[in-house]
């Protein structure tokens, strides 16, 4: 028989890695209360569910971003929810702005975005690290990336919250979201127009130019792809830098060696995606009837596989629950995805949150959490702190 168990009641983390821990022991796959998906814990299955578009489907995701309280929502048709040969075809078009050239232009801008921040975190000595850098450093780094105007981005906070609500959205909730939906096109839309009738050096306008064997991007298609690529541009690198943060106090040793030794950074920040990742899973809908670790799944299901699991799994991690930066397969963690739908921003987000420890370390002695009860933020989707008060101890 399949085990059922409830994801969405609220536990303390070590009670949450407890129950991963129970379900990847279970035989086969479990299911979810109270809505019923099938879940993958273990690590095989969950890069399975990442890699193989053939048996499990994004494309069919899209209808969950189009509830009939909400109407018509560009995002439910960009990269993210579609299966090939259409997401072979948009991804050769879209990731030509991610290469490494677009990556080089950006870092002096990152670095210096970085530097600014934290010269003005460290003066306060006292803040919530969330929104004085966590944030609005990829906040910033991605409204400059797509030319967005910088009086603007102070709004982008509440479309990225809503955009995430609408799975899960209650009903008071409704209104809100269907007119941060508009707003968006109507705000993105315009940027398009702009960058149509006058193209720049932003990714809007390398989008508008792209061109891979004579095709190229319709309007709606990049409009589309700016709905999926705010949100996902601010959200998660902001928890990555939040969750590192979180583990430079928790382990005050890995702050001394960053300190000694900058390349010490990138192998910690490794280990905070493995260890805390910002997006803890990841949908797909089984194609036909499948079976997977030996649990039969029924054409039409929904299958979650909880990265956050996998990346704790014994049978690849030796003690997973230790915070080991510099361990072994450090790199073969699932927090940006597998296979074709692999993070287009992986990248973007290593450079971005490296850039912000490189800015930050070197000013402090000491970073103090002021509560040690986390506020961390509600849901399971999206891993990181709420906010995050804490004292910065200049060196
Ligand atoms: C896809 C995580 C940052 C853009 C994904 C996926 C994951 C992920 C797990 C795969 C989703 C799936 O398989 O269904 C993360 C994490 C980040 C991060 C943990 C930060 C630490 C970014 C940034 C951007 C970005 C900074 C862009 C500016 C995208 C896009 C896709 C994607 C466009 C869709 C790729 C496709 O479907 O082919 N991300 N992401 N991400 N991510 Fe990220």
């Amino acid at each position: 028989p399949v085990q059922t168990y409830d994801l969405f009641a609220p536990t303390t983390e070590a009670e949450r890695h407890a129950r991963y821990a129970r379900m990847r022991a279970e035989p086969g796959l479990c299911r979810i209360a109270p809505f019923g998906a099938y879940a993958a814990a273990r690590y095989d299955d969950v890069r399975t569910l990442q890699k193989d578009a053939q048996r499990f489907s994004s494309e069919a995701l899209a209808t969950t971003a189009e509830p009939p309280w909400l109407g018509p929502n560009p995002v439910a048709r960009s990269l993210v929810t579609r299966d090939p040969p259409r997401h072979t075809q948009l991804r050769a078009l879209l990731s030509r702005a991610f290469g490494p050239t677009g990556m080089a232009r950006l870092e002096a801008q990152v670095r210096h975005e970085a530097q600014t921040l934290a010269e003005a975190a460290v003066h306060q000595r006292e803040v919530d690290l969330v929104d004085a850098f966590s944030f609005v450093l990829p906040r910033n780094i991605i409204g400059r990336m797509l030319g967005l105007e910088p009086s603007t981005f102070t709004g982008f906070k509440r479309w990225s919250v809503n955009m995430g609500l609408i799975t899960s959205a209650l009903p008071a909730q409704h209104q809100d979201i269907r007119d941060t939906v508009k707003e968006m096109e109507d705000y993105l839309g315009d940027v398009i127009a702009a960058r149509r009738r006058q193209p720049g050096e932003d990714m809007v306008s390398d989008l508008l130019r792209a061109e891979v064997e004579g095709q190229r991007l319709t309007d709606a298609e990049v409009l589309s792809f700016l709905f999926l690529l705010l949100p996902a541009g601010m959200e998660t690198t902001a928890q990555l830098i939040g969750n590192a943060a979180i583990l430079l106090a928790r382990f005050p040793e890995h702050l001394e060696q960053a300190r000694a030794d900058r390349a010490h950074i990138p192998r910690f920040l490794e280990e905070v995606l493995r260890y805390e990742p910002p997006a803890q899973f990841a949908f797909r809908v089984a194609t036909s009837d499948v079976e997977l670790s030996g649990t039969p799944i029924p054409a039409g299901s929904l299958v979650m596989g909880l990265v956050g699991s996998a990346n704790r799994d014994e049978r690849v991690f030796e003690q997973p629950d230790a915070f080991l930066p510099g361990r072994d397969k450090a790199s073969q963690h699932l927090s940006f995805g597998h296979g074709i739908h692999f993070c287009l921003g992986a990248q973007l987000a290593r450079l971005e949150a490296r850039l912000a420890l490189e800015a930050l370390v070197p000013r402090i002695r000491a970073l103090r959490l002021r509560s040690q009860d986390i506020e961390w933020l509600p849901g399971l989707t999206i891993h990181g702190p709420r906010t995050l008060p804490v004292e910065l101890i200049p060196a």
